[in-house]
């Protein structure tokens, strides 16, 4: 069992990264929770193997739980889908001591939390992660929000969980392709904060892919010291914080252009990694080299790589106009000057970005 703190003053809190560990849930929320009535989120599919024990554990500690079923996919991360769950919420009681607890993966933690931060202006909230992507990355650090249509995550909020409790035997269940866009994320991380953990993930990939358990467990805790370190340092992404984009900003583009139907969310942010590479050569702060390192490590994990030739470039440059991070026609770019370290720079214009697309395009 790996117990990693995210110290952040009063909201701080544990993740706790431990096989089999559904059953006891309860005992654990408990721990951090002091109300008495708990409403899990969940997709259909996951309602008896993962949503069940955690609702009967909360029972045995004399709660109340509740399993409240919405439909999975991106194209449900919409204010229609937070509006439904507010009329359920309503229709069932749900008062301001309440859990709001999240079954699934990233698309239901950002809402589900998207919808503790803002029923009756806030309730508690707590992230049982079962994709590995959320395991390692969504379900941390507080971000919660929906999509628009023309720009993901546009709506949201910071409200942070009481606690995280990850059992990665979860990921027995997980389809092959949602477990190779977790495993972008955690290449994510080794890029841009460890080289040591950079080298375990190049070594361990064929283990991971067989979703063998300590290596899940070596992956899952390293990822979540990593951000929970950079989460401590910048909840609100003043600065530091915003190096976990590496990658997103392509990657975000390219799931809006093709209507968050193409890409899951992982493929999308590999590919935006190697077009972030490639600007990074381009303005001299990437290395040559780092780029096929990467693209090999990607690859050997399943992921695409290779940007897409029917999307044009001024397709991707116009849907980041919607980005967060862009400002006029410079954007914020997460650079790599060595494995291991990442800096932020507003010196990426729409004309660098237009042509390394063109550039990622020519590559094979
Ligand atoms: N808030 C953040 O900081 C943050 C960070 C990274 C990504 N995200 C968001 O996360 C989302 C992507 O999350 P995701 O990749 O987890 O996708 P997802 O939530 O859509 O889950 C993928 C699919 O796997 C299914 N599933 C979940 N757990 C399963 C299991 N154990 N066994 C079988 N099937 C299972 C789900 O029902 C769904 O169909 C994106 O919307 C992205 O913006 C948020």
């Amino acid at each position: 069992m790996s117990e990693i703190r995210v110290e952040l003053g009063k909201r701080s809190y544990t993740i706790r990264v431990e096989p089999d560990s559904l059953g006891r849930a309860g005992e654990t929320l408990k721990e951090c929770w002091l109300g008495r009535c708990a409403f899990l989120f969940t997709h259909p599919a996951l309602v008896e193997p993962y949503a069940q024990p955690v609702a009967n554990n909360l029972r045995d500690q004399g709660c109340e739980a509740f399993i409240i079923e919405t439909p999975a996919g991106e194209r449900f991360k919409t204010m229609r889908t937070v509006l439904r769950l507010y009329q359920r919420l309503a229709e069932m009681g749900a008062d301001r001591s309440s859990l709001i607890i999240s079954v699934g993966g990233g698309v239901l933690g950002d809402v589900a939390g998207f919808v503790a931060a803002t029923y009756m202006r806030g309730t508690a909230f707590a992230q049982v992660p079962t994709t590995l992507l959320a395991q390692v990355d969504a379900s941390i650090g507080g971000k919660v929000g929906v999509d628009l249509p023309f720009a993901k995550n546009m709506v949201g909020a910071f409200h942070q969980p009481v606690a995280v409790l990850i059992d990665p035997m979860t990921l027995k269940t997980l389809p092959l392709r949602e477990l190779r866009c977790g495993i972008a994320e955690v290449i994510k991380y080794g890029i841009i904060a460890s080289e040591s953990f950079y080298g375990e993930i190049k070594s361990t990939i064929r283990p991971l892919l067989r979703r063998e358990p300590s290596a899940l467990q070596g992956a899952i805790a390293g990822s979540c010291k990593i951000k929970a370190n950079i989460v401590a340092e910048d909840e609100t992404e003043q600065g530091r914080r915003a190096i976990l984009n590496f990658g997103h900003t392509v990657g975000h583009a390219l799931e809006v252009v093709t209507g968050y139907r193409r890409y899951k969310h992982g493929e999308a942010v590999a590919i935006g990694m190697i077009t972030a590479l490639i600007i990074g050569e381009m303005v001299g702060t990437t290395p040559v080299g780092i780029r096929e390192d990467v693209a090999l490590l990607l690859q050997s994990a399943g992921l695409p790589v290779e940007f897409p030739l029917d999307i044009p470039a001024e397709a991707v440059s116009q849907a980041t106009r919607m980005d967060k991070k862009r400002v006029a026609d410079r954007m914020r770019f997460i650079l790599v000057p060595k494995i291991g370290e990442a800096i932020v720079t507003s010196e990426v214009t729409v004309e660098i970005l237009r042509e390394a697309i063109r550039r990622h395009q020519c590559v094979k």
